[in-house]
C-alpha cells in the first residue's frame, strides 16, 4: 500500500528485505510454536503459488525435529510447476505434498479421507470472503482442539467501502460464528498488508487437556 514500495526490488534496496519480511518469518514462528511432540503435525495450505511459504512451513517442521508434514493446493499450473521445483530445490520435498487444482474439491475431498487431525492451517489461496469462507469451512471439523489457523491479506481492500469483503470479511464472519480468539497483525505482509492468527480454542479452555 505504500506508493514508494511497488514492488520487490524496489522493497529489498529501500528495506534491505524481501517482501515476505515479516510475514514469513512470522508464519515461521507461529508454526514452531504450534507444533505437538507427540503427534503428526499435519499442515494444510491454500494458495502455494511459487511455494514460499510451502518451504518456510516444512523448514519450520525440519527444524523442530518433530513429525509432520505441509499439504498445499494452486490452481494455477504454472505456479504448480514452479513450486514444485523450488520445493525441491529447497531440498525439503519429503516433508511437503503439493495438488494442482481447484482447493474447493482437492481439499474437501483431502479432509474427508484425512485419518488424523489437522494442527495448522494456512489459508492464502482465493482471498475472496466466500471462497475463504468455503476453505476454513472445510478444514474446521478436522482442526486439533488446540489448532491455529493463519490468514494473509486482512486489511480491507483500498478504495474498497464495504470493508465486509475478502479476507477481512470473511474473518468478521468466523469471529461471529465460530468464537475462539482471533488476532490481527494488520502491519505485515504485502497487498492488502495483514495477517491474523485464529485460535480454535477459547481462551478459557483448559490447556492441560492437550498436555
Ligand atoms: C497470495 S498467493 C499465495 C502466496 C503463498 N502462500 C506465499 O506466501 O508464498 C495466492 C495463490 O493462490 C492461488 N489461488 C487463487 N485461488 C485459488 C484457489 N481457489 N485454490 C488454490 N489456489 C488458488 C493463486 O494462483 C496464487 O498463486
Amino acid at each position: 500500500m505504500e506508493t514508494a514500495v511497488p514492488d520487490n526490488d524496489i522493497t529489498q534496496e529501500r528495506t534491505g528485505q524481501g517482501i515476505g519480511c515479516p510475514g514469513w518469518n512470522f508464519l515461521y514462528h507461529t508454526l514452531s510454536c504450534c507444533l505437538d511432540r507427540e503427534a503428526e503435525n499435519i499442515v494444510v495450505e491454500t494458495g502455494t503459488n511459487w511455494g514460499f511459504s510451502t518451504i518456510t512451513m516444512a523448514r519450520a517442521l525440519i527444524d523442530s525435529g518433530l513429525r509432520g508434514h505441509v499439504y498445499s493446493w494452486e490452481t494455477d499450473a504454472a505456479n504448480h510447476q514452479r513450486a514444485c521445483d523450488n520445493i525441491a530445490s529447497a531440498g525439503v520435498a519429503s516433508q511437503v505434498t503439493l495438488y494442482h487444482g481447484s482447493v474447493a474439491e482437492g481439499l474437501g475431498r483431502f479432509a474427508v479421507e484425512l485419518d488424523g487431525s489437522i494442527r495448522f492451517a494456512f489459508l492464502d489461496g482465493s482471498h475472496q470472503q466466500d471462497e475463504v469462507l468455503r476453505e476454513f469451512t472445510i478444514v474446521y471439523p478436522k482442526l486439533t482442539n488446540d489448532s491455529v489457523v493463519l490468514f494473509d491479506n486482512t486489511y480491507p481492500l483500498p478504495g474498497d467501502n464495504d470493508p465486509g469483503q475478502g479476507t477481512n470479511g470473511a474473518l468478521r464472519v468466523i469471529e461471529r460464528d465460530y468464537q475462539g480468539n482471533l488476532v490481527n497483525f494488520p502491519h505485515t505482509s504485502w497487498w492488502t498488508p495483514g495477517q491474523a492468527v485464529w485460535q480454535k480454542a477459547p481462551f478459557g479452555w483448559d490447556w492441560c487437556e492437550a498436555c
